[in-house]
């Protein structure tokens, strides 16, 4: 039987509830298509910080470099700054493995109550590895009525295309239509540059329609007719606010997955939910698991069993629709758990 190789950092707060749900759909799924699973998990978190002083060990990236795939839940947790538990852990795996597409679907699934009538089924593709987050800047001042921070966004030729090509070609399989979010009518530099990048790779996809929408009227857009849309491209920032948004327009933020990947497969792309690690909610046994079950299918698509894939999904479709067992955010009472086995009863 071929098996994958999952490192597997489960985090802190509802990482550690949603990420064994995620697991155990996805061996369930293994078993039913010829796949095994295994798993090495590690508990590089906000917890291991207060205790070691570091979110990871020094040769973290390398343990990674090995496994098939990463899977992880989230990290944060109060007690530890936010951009130090980040930039300690998520974000130096995203750059490290050039993961530069981050892949964010949404859909409004039937049995689940949207603020907007529309058929929601749309992709955000948001560039991962470089834009508006950046380490590049700094802090002077501090305390004195003369301080300030400055913040440096690097948008590189190389990078910002190869995203292009990747949302033009996923438009091309879809429904051939690219919306690029942009902000150049108040960001002189870099997004003037993001616009004249997409005219040039447009040009070398010529089946696929594509328009431009300043962020700002995009987000009104997503709100009012979410169904128009069907790849976003969008850089680090603008995407990661775009795929909170458009997956609460589609019920929750606690369904929407993510695909860290690195196309090329030099190196282990990286699956997690969008949503981060609730601390409101954490250790109730409540967080929806559903982003980070359709994460670990996204996974196992990548991993080869498209079809395996496909059935993770239609499991948790099939027990919305059904409509009597949801958790909290989407209305329902059903904790993690409980939502968890009704997905597993369906699969088996
Ligand atoms: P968050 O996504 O953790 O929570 C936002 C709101 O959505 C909360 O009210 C929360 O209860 C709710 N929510 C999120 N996921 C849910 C789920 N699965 N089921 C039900 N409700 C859910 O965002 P935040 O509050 O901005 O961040 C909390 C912490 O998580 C911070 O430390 C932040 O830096 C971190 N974070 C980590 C990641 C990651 O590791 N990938 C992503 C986002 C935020
Ligand atoms: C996400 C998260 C992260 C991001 C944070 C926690 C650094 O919000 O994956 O969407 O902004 O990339
Ligand atoms: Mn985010």
């Amino acid at each position: 039987m071929e098996t994958h190789d999952i490192a597997v950092i489960p985090g802190d707060g509802i990482g550690l509830e949603v990420t064994p749900a995620a697991l155990e759909v996805t061996r369930a799924a293994g078993r039913r298509h010829g796949f095994g699973l295994r798993l090495t998990e590690y508990d590089w978190s906000c917890a291991r910080y207060l205790s070691t002083g570091a979110m990871m060990p020094f040769d973290g990236l390398d343990r990674l470099r090995g496994h098939d795939a990463i899977f992880l839940g989230a990290v944060g947790a109060p007690g530890v700054a936010d951009h130090v538990s980040l930039w300690g852990l998520l974000i130096p795996i995203r750059r490290a493995f050039r993961q530069y597409v981050n892949l964010r679907p949404v859909r409004l699934f039937e049995g689940v109550e949207s603020p907007v009538r529309a058929e929601i089924d749309l992709v955000v593709v948001r560039e991962n590895t470089e834009g508006e987050y950046s380490e590049i800047g700094g802090r002077m001042n501090r305390g004195f009525p003369e301080e300030l921070a400055v913040q440096e966004a690097v948008f590189t030729r190389a990078g910002v295309t190869r995203v292009l090509d990747y949302a033009f070609d996923l438009a091309a399989r879809r429904q051939g239509h690219l919306t690029s979010a942009t902000k150049s009518n108040g960001i002189v530099h870099t997004l003037p540059f993001w616009d004249e990048l997409v005219n040039e790779r447009a040009a070398v996809h010529p089946g696929v329609r594509w328009d431009q929408e300043h962020i700002d009227a995009l987000c009104a857009k997503l709100v009012l007719e979410p169904g128009r849309f069907d790849v976003i491209v969008g850089s680090n920032l603008f995407g990661d606010i775009l795929s909170d948004l458009a997956a609460a327009v589609a019920g929750s933020i606690g369904i929407a997955p993510s695909a860290n990947l690195n196309p090329e497969r030099e190196f282990p792309s990286m699956f997690e939910p969008v949503h981060g690690s609730a601390p409101d909610i954490a250790g109730q046994g409540v967080a929806n698991p559903i982003g980070a079950i359709w994460s670990a299918a996204m996974m196992v698509e990548h991993l080869g069993h498209e079809a395996a894939a496909t059935e993770m999904v239609a499991a948790i479709a099939h027990v919305l629709a059904k409509g009597h067992v949801r958790t909290r955010d989407l209305g329902g009472t059903a904790g993690t758990q409980e939502f968890t086995q009704a997905v597993l009863a369906h699969l088996s």
